[in-house]
């Protein structure tokens, strides 16, 4: 478990190149990301689905921003963040009142929720960073309610043509003066950044135990939005 753990670490710490810098580059971009499109989708989506004193994971929480927006906006809600890396841990202010992190792996995750007591979780841009996410769904599944509801946003796969042509400029890849470190860079991340397309994660969700009720693709395709519910 301990071993498992610190794999994650060493194979999170390769993706974000520079963690400390990646937790502050997450923070800066928080609004931006999480913008009046993004609370229109949470409320539309999402929060129909809530009880009372809803219950909310946040699966790959980062620094924790998320957390924070979510007990602002909602009085009396738990906010239950998911995280392991050390520097995004590290780069969490404290948090209010109804708000906490767990550091879990969400490889093989279990968390201190009972089942069926979560009303709702968002796994934002942490799917594709994982080896596999089964045991996170399947872990899910068993937290949320019949009915409570997943949001994904996340990188979905691309032709290498198109993902290229977002990364850098497409000469600079084929220019034999270019550092084989920077094209061995680019193309991991190309795999990492590519792992599932729209359909794969529909799929992988109807094999845990949701139903998919929305997605939608933009960016040219290279990044899903998916709503999930949890079936009876
Ligand atoms: C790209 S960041 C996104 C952070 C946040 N969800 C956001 O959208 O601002 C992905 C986060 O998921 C976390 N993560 C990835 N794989 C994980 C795993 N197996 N267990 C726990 N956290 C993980 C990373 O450490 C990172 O903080």
């Amino acid at each position: 478990m301990t071993e498992r753990i610190e794999q994650t670490r060493a194979q999170l710490a390769r993706h974000h190149r520079d963690g400390a810098r990646f937790a502050q580059t997450m923070k800066q971009g928080f609004e931006n990301r999480f913008n009046e499109a993004f609370w229109a989708d949470w409320a539309r989506l999402i929060e129909p689905v809530y009880s009372p004193q809803p219950v909310v994971l946040d699966l790959g929480a980062g620094p924790g921003l998320f957390l924070r927006a979510l007990t602002q906006r909602t009085p009396g809600i738990r906010a239950i963040g998911v995280e392991c890396a050390p520097y995004m841990l590290e780069a969490v202010d404290p948090l209010p009142a109804g708000a906490e992190i767990v550091n879990e792996d969400l490889h093989d995750p279990h968390l201190p929720l009972a089942d069926g007591s979560a009303d709702a979780a968002l796994a934002s841009v942490v799917l594709h960073e994982m080896h596999q996410p089964i045991r996170a769904l399947l872990e899910l599944r068993r937290c949320l309610k019949p009915g409570g509801r997943l949001l994904i946003l996340d990188w979905a796969r691309v032709p290498l043509d198109v993902y290229l042509r977002h990364q850098t400029e497409e000469a600079r890849v084929f220019d034999p003066a270019t550092p084989v470190q920077e094209l061995e860079d680019l193309f991991v991340h190309f795999i990492e950044h590519n792992r599932f397309s729209r359909e794969d994660l529909s799929y992988l969700l109807m094999h845990t135990g949701f139903s998919v009720i929305d997605t939608h693709l933009s960016r040219e395709g290279r990044y899903a939005r998916i709503v999930a519910e949890r079936r009876p």
